[in-house]
């Protein structure tokens, strides 16, 4: 018997497997397909400029505590706050954040299963007679296609029946065998599939209008709502707020330089985060009749403007099938990581096997993603009650939210940070970032993130 299977826990084999699994976790449907909505929705180049600051003040700070925390208490995060202040309340921030996994993975492997349909779709070519529409009724057939497809329950619950039945498989294969083993072949296959489309996107003739819009920041687009945004969709980018990155931070090596791996996995997210927006911005502003405030419509961006650009671009079809194999890689990369907290959970606390914990999890977030995957029309009720969009504004923003202020304020003045030093320089002698880092997790990081959710609940009572 080898070590992985006397330790249900696992560990990760080297710090580069680390950064592939961490960085597959972050990187995901947040990249591909919310950001660059949220950069059409909020106002284009200066929502970029406040996403990258975010990510540099706020989501790395965050990330280097959930890693220490994670590998200092080697353990899930209902267990590692027990362990580190064993008997207090802190363990509920835990408990927060597993049933979070479990309800962001509900509406999110949905998605996942959008984007394993359209694969499907343009495998078989269904987008290709879009290309026989005009701009205007080009995208009313697309929207009936999408509407169509996102309606129909058998369709939907098939797919989203497969994204969970692959994620549940990786999952019960442990650390190694299963995170690991498949994020070092998915996350190499993801940057060379989005380098290759960033190319084309880019030499397609006019793509500078698309740039412009882009990366050119307007001030007067920037207010209050800018900022929420871009701290949130920093947070749920890179994973933060619920104890991913705690539970992935546990199966690493005390000997790995955290600080480093936080860096790693925040460039990689944001890189693909740009490289995405490069490839969206540059064909929407190229394909005739596609005016840009199409991109304003929430669900539109990927699933009704994409077939329209891929019928009419020469060798369209393979750039969609590239676009949607790249789409759902992101995304199981992803929802693997939203289980596994839950399933260390089990294992680590209530002494679960492996497989069992990842089979009852992944069942159960199927019956829960019922509700989601059929909010799109095929149910009244559940359409009334606009479940997803409101399962993404509860769990995916203000809760991830609420955890990343907890889990500032539990290292910074519980813990604290003398502790947590000792923890981060055990694998990293000279850390250099040190007062950068200090000044954000006991200061900046907590006092945004309070002023962001009070805005957010003057906001959300005021309608
Ligand atoms: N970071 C993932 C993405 O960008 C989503 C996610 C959020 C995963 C929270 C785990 C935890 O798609």
């Amino acid at each position: 018997m080898d070590s992985q299977e006397l330790n249900q826990r696992g560990n990760w084999g080297s710090k580069i497997a680390f950064i592939f699994a961490a960085s597959g976790s972050a990187i995901g449907l947040g990249n591909i397909w919310r950001f660059p909505m949220m950069v059409g929705l909020k106002g284009g180049a200066i929502f970029v400029l406040t996403y990258i600051l975010s990510v540099i003040f706020i989501g790395f700070t965050v990330m280097l505590a959930e890693l220490t925390i994670g590998r200092h208490a080697k353990k899930n995060p209902v267990g590692a706050f027990n362990f580190i202040k064993p008997g207090s309340p802190w363990k509920l921030v835990g408990y927060m954040g597993v049933i979070t996994g479990v309800f962001i993975l509900s509406y999110y492997a949905v998605v996942a299963g959008w984007a394993a349909g359209y694969l499907y779709k343009t495998t078989i070519g269904t987008f290709r007679r879009l290309s026989t529409f005009s701009g205007e009724e080009a995208w009313e057939v697309s929207d009936i296609i999408f509407k169509n497809f996102s309606a129909n329950p058998l369709e939907v619950l098939i797919c989203l029946f497969i994204v969970i039945a692959l994620t549940t498989f990786v999952i019960s294969k442990g650390v190694k065998g299963g995170i690991e083993r498949w994020s070092k072949i998915l996350m190499p296959a993801l940057f060379f599939l989005i380098i290759i489309l960033a190319v084309r996107a880019l030499t397609l003739p006019g793509a500078e209008t698309g740039l412009s819009f882009y990366l050119k920041p307007k001030l007067s687009e920037f207010n209050a709502d800018v900022i929420f945004f871009a701290v949130g969709q920093a947070f749920f980018s890179l994973s933060l707020g619920m104890g991913t990155m705690m539970t992935y931070g546990s199966y690493i090596s005390k000997k790995d330089n955290l600080v480093s791996s936080a860096g790693w996995v925040c460039f990689s997210d944001v890189l693909v985060a740009l490289l995405a927006g490069i490839i969206i911005f540059p064909t929407l502003f190229t394909t005739p009749g596609i005016s840009p405030d199409k991109f304003q419509a929430e669900t539109g961006l990927m699933f009704q403007v994409l077939p329209i650009v891929i019928s009419k671009m020469p060798g369209g079809n393979i750039f969609g099938i590239l676009f949607f194999i790249l789409l759902l890689i992101a995304a199981l990369t992803s929802t693997i990581s939203l289980l596994e907290v839950p399933t260390a959970y089990l294992i680590d606390e209530r002494n679960w096997k492996r497989s069992k914990a990842a089979f009852v999890i992944g069942l159960s977030s199927f019956l829960l993603a019922i509700p989601s995957a059929l909010s799109h029309e095929a149910v009244k009720i559940f359409t009334k009650l606009k479940i997803m969009a409101n399962m993404d504004l509860i769990f995916g923003n203000i809760m991830l939210a609420i955890g990343a202020l907890f889990i500032s304020i539990f290292l910074s003045y519980s813990w604290k940070t003398k502790n947590a030093l000792k923890e981060i320089e055990s694998g990293n002698k000279h850390f250099s970032l040190k007062p950068f880092w200090l000044i954000n997790i006991k200061f900046l990081a907590p006092i945004v993130i309070f002023i962001i959710l009070i805005f957010i609940i003057i906001k959300t009572i005021t309608g």
